[in-house]
């Protein structure tokens, strides 16, 4: 039998450059019209961002001699879903998408996952920038090419890996984020310092005191710190077949604390409490040193960061979110648990009522035997 190969790797260079200066979000526009010729724009924002930056960021564009259309969503989890981005679909097809057409993620991660979706999927793939402008997409979710939105059975259940063409960051716009946002960019630093890199974590402890919304240059360094960890990673594994699983720690407790909640937790709430559960079940299998798990709570406490499960959790849809988590296999859900700072075992089988245990949950299952 003939046997052809398809050969895909080197079709085309997907790298990207990361783009990371305070200021530089009045200069994106042009840049972009630069880099990306006058081609149809579609920027997707969210009902907070366009009032701070989406209607001047859209002006600037048309301005640079770009065909512009700006699209809101409401703020907020709930428009990771597939009714919000259906009428995304619609918007861009009465707008003439074409394939060479442009798809700019302006907004926090919510935005950059669904943007970043339906840049995936519209016309069967159009080209995607990502310009994040909360501090968890600025560290974690604008970079690494993974899209997606939320499904009532879980979260992030449906997506794709669609790399960006470019990223660019500004650090001063987080000075107009909420605090709780700004803290909640602060889990997925804690999370990438503690499973990747040490001497990072211990940069973040010893500078807590200092790390504010208003410290733009400190800011700037930790995004960059972040965003060189987490390409690092990517490099190796786009896809997640193994090295990647490791930025998923604190995420199977974390998203399922999401999901089963109604996403009521907002993510970098979620991922706290789930580090922290997950670095207590690392302890109570002797994987994890006493003292590692009592530095990992000690920091998130420090950047205020919750680290106690919530008092209500609905059992059934947790242990059912856990069970769904995408890292499971025919052997059950496993877990990326640390090892010691800086460095995680991925894999690890949990035993659910060492998950219902640590989380405060005794089930009748357990009660009965
Ligand atoms: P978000 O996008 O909802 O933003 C948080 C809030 O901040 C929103 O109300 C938004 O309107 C507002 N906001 C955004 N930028 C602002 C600014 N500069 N000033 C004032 N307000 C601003 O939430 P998030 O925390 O950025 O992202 C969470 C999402 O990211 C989750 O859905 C999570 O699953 C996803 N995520 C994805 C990845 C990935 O690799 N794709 C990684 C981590 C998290
Ligand atoms: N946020 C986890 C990842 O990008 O793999």
């Amino acid at each position: 039998m003939p046997r052809i190969r398809v050969r895909l790797d080197a079709l085309r260079d997907r790298s990207y450059t990361v783009e990371i200066r305070p200021g530089i979000l009045a200069e994106v526009p042009l840049l972009l019209s630069r880099a990306e010729g006058k081609r149809r724009v579609f920027v997707i924002t969210d009902s907070n961002v366009t009032r701070l930056y989406g209607s001047e960021f859209a002006s600037r564009l048309a301005a640079a001699g770009c065909e512009v259309a700006l699209l809101e969503v409401p703020a907020g989890e709930r428009s990771k879903s597939s009714p919000t981005l259906n009428g995304l679909y619609t918007r861009l097809f009465r707008g003439g998408v074409r394939r060479d057409s442009l798809v700019i993620a302006l907004g926090g991660g919510v935005i950059g996952d669904l943007a970043g979706y339906l840049a995936a999927t519209v016309l069967r793939g159009v080209r995607l920038v990502q310009v994040p402008t909360t501090l968890l997409a600025q560290v974690d979710s604008s970079v690494g090419g993974k899209v997606g939105i939320d499904h009532p059975a879980g979260k992030n259940l449906i997506g794709a890996f669609h790399q960006p063409s470019a990223v660019y960051i500004d650090p001063e716009a987080l000075l107009t984020l909420p605090e709780d946002e700004f803290r909640n960019g602060l889990a997925e630093v804690v999370k990438i310092a503690a499973a990747r890199d040490a001497p990072f974590f211990a940069n973040i402890e010893r500078n807590a005191p200092r790390i504010r919304r208003e410290n733009t240059a400190l800011n700037a360094k930790i995004v960059e710190t972040a965003v060189a960890l987490k390409a690092s990673v990517v490099e190796k594994d786009e896809r997640e077949t193994g090295l990647r699983r490791v930025l998923n720690l604190g995420h199977t407790i974390g998203h399922a604390l999401e999901s089963s909640g109604g996403f009521a937790l907002k993510h970098g709430q979620a991922i706290a409490i789930g580090m922290a559960a997950e670095a207590r079940i690392a302890r109570e299998l002797g994987l994890l040193p006493p003292p590692a798990c009592l530095r990992l709570t000690g920091l998130l406490e420090a950047l205020r960061l919750p680290v106690d499960p919530p008092g209500t959790i609905n059992e059934r849809a947790f242990m059912s979110a856990i069970a769904l988590d995408k890292k499971s296999d025919v052997t059950g859900t496993r877990f990326v648990l640390l090892r010691r700072i800086g460095e995680c075992a991925p894999g690890v089988p949990v035993p659910a009522d060492l998950i219902r245990k640590t989380m405060g949950l005794v089930s009748r299952k357990s009660k009965h035997g």
